[in-house]
């Protein structure tokens, strides 16, 4: 038999940072010891008051279907906690509830995006927007987010990707790799050019309540007139420690989140019922745990960029979100590529930034979901790496 696959998936590549976690645990198993900083996961447990909720769940047999959009009572609280941290009015048939975010990008896309028709998206950005663009038979057109930015969109750029074929638009604030906001006035630049070229926006609000400094990030969909053309993504995964669990959710017009949920059914199915439940346990319970979460992350921020901007050729500006640093390495004399891999042989995974697109070059990503004295020790072998150059 010819082996022949659909040409759609001949560009899928593995998230860069499952690719390096594969090889440091191959070092692993030579017995290196290797400090983890590239994956994307909160580093704590998930809160024991949601897990309870859960296993109660299963032992009240909630194992079985249930509605593709998601069970009514999380559709409501999610509603009304994410209208009320955004300072809008959204109703329960707005809300998609997915396993995990990642289909809230894909059915979305597939049910608005043609083949041929164009979809911008951040660069850096999270892999999966180019994935899922391509998939859908797309045309993806990557937008420059620049250090000297703050990493918010660069207006120009934008403006030049932006046009009478352009279907959609991806933001993300705070963003990954590199947790920068996009604030208010860059906001009404898309919004602008939105309504103007009548396009989508997908605003991918994952790391929205992981922000420092008290910084309260504004959202697209607050716009005058956005509300009708914007798909707002967020979930449970990064705000809860839930990434395991599968379990976010879009909000969107209510004749889209019918398609959605569509694709939904087809597609997936539902999203577990004892998750779920699992769900409106961390709505409706205490927030103290993502709130010292949230403590912890912003004093390791604190303690890796000062420690990064110390070590020579690097240059690190501080993220006012999400989990990730994002420092300019050009002048070590390194590529991205070369510098993540000389750091992984000296015990520190990282990524490098062009994982994350063209505009990565020259810069490399860490997790700081790792212990204070990890991130400590990380620093120490990155100095000793350096200095042997
Ligand atoms: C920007 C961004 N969006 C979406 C996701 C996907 O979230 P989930 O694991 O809930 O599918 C991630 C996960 O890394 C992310 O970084």
């Amino acid at each position: 038999m010819t082996v022949a696959y659909a040409q759609r998936t001949d560009d899928l590549r593995l998230e860069g940072a499952y690719q390096v976690l594969a090889r440091a645990q191959e070092l692993e198993a030579l017995g290196r010891d290797i400090i983890h900083l590239e994956i994307g996961e909160p580093d704590f447990a998930t809160p024991s008051n949601i897990g309870q909720a859960a296993a109660q769940a299963i032992a009240d047999g909630k194992t079985h279907y249930n509605p593709s959009a998601g069970i009514r009572e999380l559709r409501v609280l999610i509603a009304e906690d994410a209208g009320r941290r955004r300072g809008l009015t959204f109703h329960p048939d707005q809300v998609v509830v997915s396993p995990g975010a990642k289909p809230n990008l894909f059915f979305p896309a597939l049910a608005l995006v043609n083949p041929g028709e164009e979809v911008v998206y951040p660069d850096p950005g999270f892999p999966t927007y180019e994935a899922m663009i391509r998939v859908t038979g797309a045309i993806a057109r990557p937008v420059a987010l620049l250090e000297s930015n703050g990493f918010s969109i660069d207006r120009e750029d934008l403006a030049r990707q932006v046009n009478a074929c352009t279907r959609l638009i991806i933001l993300n604030s705070p963003g990954n790799p590199t947790g920068g906001v996009i604030p208010q006035a860059d906001l009404e630049f898309v919004a602008e050019l939105a309504e103007r070229h009548d396009c989508w926006v997908l605003s991918d609000e994952i790391y929205s309540r992981i922000t420092f400094d008290g910084l309260s990030v504004p959202t697209i969909a607050a716009l005058p007139g956005m509300g009708k053309r914007t798909i707002v993504l967020d979930g449970f995964s990064k705000t809860y420690a839930m990434t395991g669990w599968r379990l976010g959710y879009g909000i969107m017009p209510i004749s889209l989140a019918e398609r959605v949920s569509l694709l939904l059914n087809h597609g997936i199915g539902c999203t577990a019922h004892f998750t779920q439940i699992a769900g409106i346990e961390a709505l409706s319970g205490p927030q103290d745990a993502v709130n010292s979460m949230v403590a912890e992350f912003q004093a390791r921020r604190d303690l890796i960029v000062d420690g990064l901007n110390r070590l020579p050729g690097i240059r690190c500006r501080k993220p006012q979100g999400a989990f990730y640093v994002f420092p300019n390495i050009e002048a070590t004399g390194l590529t991205s590529e070369a510098f993540a891999a000389r750091m992984l042989e000296g015990g520190v995974a990282l990524l490098p930034g062009t994982a994350f697109g063209q505009y990565g070059k020259g810069y490399v990503r860490l997790a700081f979901t790792n212990s204070g004295e990890n991130i400590v020790r990380a620093l120490e072998r990155m100095q000793a790496v350096l200095s042997n150059l």
